[in-house]
């Protein structure tokens, strides 16, 4: 007999309404462990909905959203979401703000202090952990924001263009930042942007969503090696393709 195969890590099969509007028309896709994978759509089109479902915060109108093989829900798989705009919280110093996933699942005080260390270093933060958010940049805010998300044992870390609000050369540090750590800690990563160079130079895979009632239109597997080139003949290629794909869906 065949060993049993494990469910992937995320699979999407779902439709959903909000009253008379359809966003999401059958929209289905799997993602595996490990894998980035960044989703690009149209405004609009349904791209924070799906995150929200993903997050077990709001529940399909048919069909199912499995994390492991179960349904997503917040009390029982660890996921951990990134905002566009840093979301901090502004009375705990930075060090504090990246405990809080690991306080709330009672990792003994010790493993919390080693950890947060950690991650503080793999985000530029050391000599910050006791600043508090109104003492540091938005740029800071945002690497404690995903310090934090990567920081607990995150079955699934969501990311909704987080660096959309950053100018570019820190947007850039951001996007290096992110691929090392999601490099070291070995997470599940779906993220939400507008801009496809970041979705070309992050991705595993680039899913693209028409505009409502969303579905998937395509999907590009990105295999070139990191640190990725922009400016190679190679990247350009992929992302002229996403963008064909992307005015397609207008
Ligand atoms: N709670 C809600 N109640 C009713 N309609 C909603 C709700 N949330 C979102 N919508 C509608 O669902 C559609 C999809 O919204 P959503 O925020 O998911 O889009 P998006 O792809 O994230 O857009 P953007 O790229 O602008 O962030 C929009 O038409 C929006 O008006
Ligand atoms: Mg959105």
């Amino acid at each position: 007999m065949d060993a049993p195969v494990a469910p992937p890590k995320v699979e999407v099969d779902a439709s959903h309404r909000y009253g008379s509007l359809t966003v999401h028309e059958e929209l289905k896709f799997r993602v595996n462990a490990n894998e980035f994978v960044c989703i690009c759509g149209p405004s609009g089109c349904g791209k924070t909905t799906l995150l929200d479902m993903l997050a077990g915060i709001l529940v399909p109108s048919s069909g199912h959203v499995l994390i492991d093989g179960m349904s997503a829900n917040p009390k029982k798989q660890s996921i951990s979401f990134v905002f566009q705009e840093p979301s901090t919280f502004p009375w705990l110093t930075v060090a504090e703000n990246v405990a809080t996933g690991l306080k709330i699942k009672g990792v003994p005080a010790a493993t919390i202090r080693s950890k947060v260390a950690d991650i503080i270093g793999i985000v530029g933060l050391t000599g910050f952990e006791d600043y508090y958010p109104h003492q540091i940049s938005g740029g800071m805010k945002q690497r404690v924001a995903i310090a934090r998300a990567f920081a607990t044992e995150a079955d699934l870390v969501l990311m909704d263009e987080p660096f959309v609000s950053l100018d570019q050369p820190t947007r850039e540090h951001m996007q290096r930042e992110v691929l090392d750590i999601w490099r070291r800690m070995k997470r599940t990563v779906i993220f939400v942007t507008h801009n496809l160079e970041e979705a070309v130079y992050l991705a595993d895979r680039v899913l693209i969503l028409s505009a409502k009632p969303a579905r998937i239109v395509a999907e590009l597997p990105i295999t070139l090696q990191h640190p990725r080139d922009p400016l190679s003949a190679e990247f350009t290629e992929i992302r002229s393709k996403c963008v064909r794909w992307l005015h397609a869906t207008h």
